[in-house]
């Protein structure tokens, strides 16, 4: 049998490269400050990075309008810096994943420079345009991601353009085979270049119904993951046709060696249309599993998404484990309210799940959500946004490397982009530190599952208990989560303890609330 691909049980770090580390002093992260950083990332014992956009960008939406598909944005770093980073991870024995946004350009790419000259332009088609509908205004109601149309009116060459995000993000023409070849080409440039691989965004998006038909509405009580602002997203994202480019860019991926990654930012509400985007095992080989993310960290909800996520899978896929991004917050805000004890056991749900899981940079010391003030804030998208979950710039602040003024992120006298979490919110250093942290917790977990899950990627089974214990079987492991406020018993099928949230070295008989355990299953108990 061949060896399983090295993503099979992998634990992949997102890094937001402007937040991470600051190598010049300009208050924004970089590449080579990534370098500086990779340390860290080898104590931690990670598969891999994957880098938010390091693509040259005006930045309306931090590098996710992208204005060259194949450069190195001038703030983060150059070409060679990239190479040397590459480089240095692999000889560390990790991988790097770039960011594609293969759905939209900036509105300062040239080839829409080159679509709104002109009708008759060579690159008109690369982007969606249409008339105005037959009474005036724009061609149907489509919404972008502030809530406002998602036509732009283009004066001068009398018609709109489509853009699903902000009006600087013109949606790509899928429809058009010259725009499949030119992503074709950025694929194998990159692939050449030694990435191991993109985390596509918006990879539910890229084709729009070709009859621009209206979007209906969203029936109450849905999930934010089916649709905006009142809309049901059938007809400007999830259609069908998308599914080709990914068994076209497949087959791109499987001709090299090794084999290169194809992780999708698969935005849909349930288990049966993310197996979707693994095709039959001939799409994606990973898919961000939004439900899992999504659902809270209680009894019955998370036990439903992981059943139902293994259930829906094709037989040999992997299934993605995330609680936070760059997008959607950090977990241990959103589930945990910053109590260390749920921060534990949510990494120990994370890291013990058979699939690769994706921490996002300071998860590892359990860092939390920041206050960004208005004034502060640096997100277009969600600005003018009042919900404070809405905030994206909330999850974007700098990593906290120590306790002193610039946080051995920028120096000291630099104001960074985004706010430093306070002085004394959690830090690298004080961690390493103290072998009681979440750091030290967070890395032994790691070590475990490479030592005892390994390329697992389905072989788990629920095992019955109290109402509000998570518990499953896994390998040769058993996991105990409490996720509830009253003590619970730990399964019988628990033998040798491994590790304990608490720090405790003898095996609990009774979990007391947010305790959690990874035991060696009893042999004895089938
Ligand atoms: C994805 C990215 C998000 C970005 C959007 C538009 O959802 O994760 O940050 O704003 O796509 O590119
Ligand atoms: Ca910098």
């Amino acid at each position: 049998m061949a060896a399983s691909p090295w993503w099979h049980g992998a634990v992949l770090y997102q890094l937001y490269v402007r937040s991470w580390r600051d190598s010049n002093g300009d208050g924004y992260g970089d590449i080579r400050g990534i370098l500086a950083g990779l340390d860290h990332l080898s104590w931690l014992g990670v598969d891999g990075v994957w880098l938010s956009p390091t693509t040259p960008s005006p930045d309306e939406d931090w590098g996710y309008d992208v204005s060259d598909y194949t450069g190195v944005h001038r703030e983060l770093g150059t070409s060679e810096d990239l190479d040397a980073l590459i480089a240095a991870a692999a000889n560390a024995g990790m991988k790097v994943l770039l960011d594609l946004v293969p759905n939209h350009t900036s509105s300062a790419h040239p080839w829409f420079i080159d679509a709104a000259d002109g009708r008759d332009s060579a690159h008109r088609d690369y982007y969606v345009w249409a008339d105005a509908a037959p009474g005036g205004g724009p061609p149907n109601n489509w919404l972008d991601a502030t809530g406002h149309s998602a036509w732009q009116w283009d004066a001068a060459t009398g018609q709109y353009y489509l853009h699903n995000f902000l009006v600087g993000q013109p949606d790509l023409n899928w429809w058009l085979p010259a725009v499949h070849a030119e992503f074709r080409d950025i694929l194998e440039f990159w692939f050449d270049r030694g990435v191991a691989g993109f985390r596509i965004d918006v990879a539910h998006g890229l084709y729009k119904d070709a009859e621009l038909r209206d979007n209906p509405p969203l029936p109450p009580g849905s999930s934010e993951l089916d649709g905006r602002f009142g809309f049901r997203s059938v007809y400007n994202e999830g259609r069908p046709e998308t599914h080709g480019v990914y068994r076209d860019w497949r087959k791109i991926a499987d001709s090299y060696s090794p084999p290169r990654l194809l992780l999708g930012e698969t935005w849909v509400g349930d288990a049966a249309r993310l197996a979707s985007y693994y095709g039959s095992n001939d799409e994606l080989q990973l898919a961000f599993n939004f439900p899992f993310a999504f659902a809270p960290l209680q009894m019955p909800d998370i036990a439903r998404v992981i059943s139902d996520t293994l259930t829906a899978l094709p037989p040999g896929a992997c299934p993605v484990w995330m609680g936070s991004n760059h997008d959607i917050g950090r977990f241990p805000s959103r589930w945990c309210d910053g109590d260390d004890r749920r921060i534990k056991l949510a990494l120990l749900v994370l890291t013990t799940l058979p699939g690769a899981t994706i921490l996002y940079y300071g998860d590892e010391i359990g860092m939390t959500d920041v206050f960004v003030p208005q004034e502060l804030r640096r997100d277009a998208m969600t600005r003018g946004s009042a919900n404070p979950r809405g905030n994206r710039d909330r999850a974007r602040t700098p990593m906290r490397w120590d306790d002193s003024p610039g946080a051995g992120f920028t120096a000291d006298d630099i104001q960074p982009w985004l706010p430093l979490p306070p002085r004394d919110a959690p830090n690298v250093a004080a961690q390493r530190a103290d072998s009681q942290s979440t750091l030290w917790f967070c890395k032994q977990l790691i070590a475990m599952r490479h030592a005892e899950i390994g390329a697992e990627v389905a072989g788990l089974e629920l095992l019955p208990g109290p109402a509000e214990l998570l518990a499953y079987r896994v390998g040769g492991l058993v996991v105990a989560a409490n996720l509830g406020s009253e003590p619970a018993d730990v399964p019988a099928q628990a033998g040798q303890l491994m590790l304990d949230t608490t720090g405790a070295a003898q095996s609990p008989a009774v979990l007391q609330p947010w305790q959690g355990i990874v035991a060696r299953r009893r042999p004895d108990l089938g």
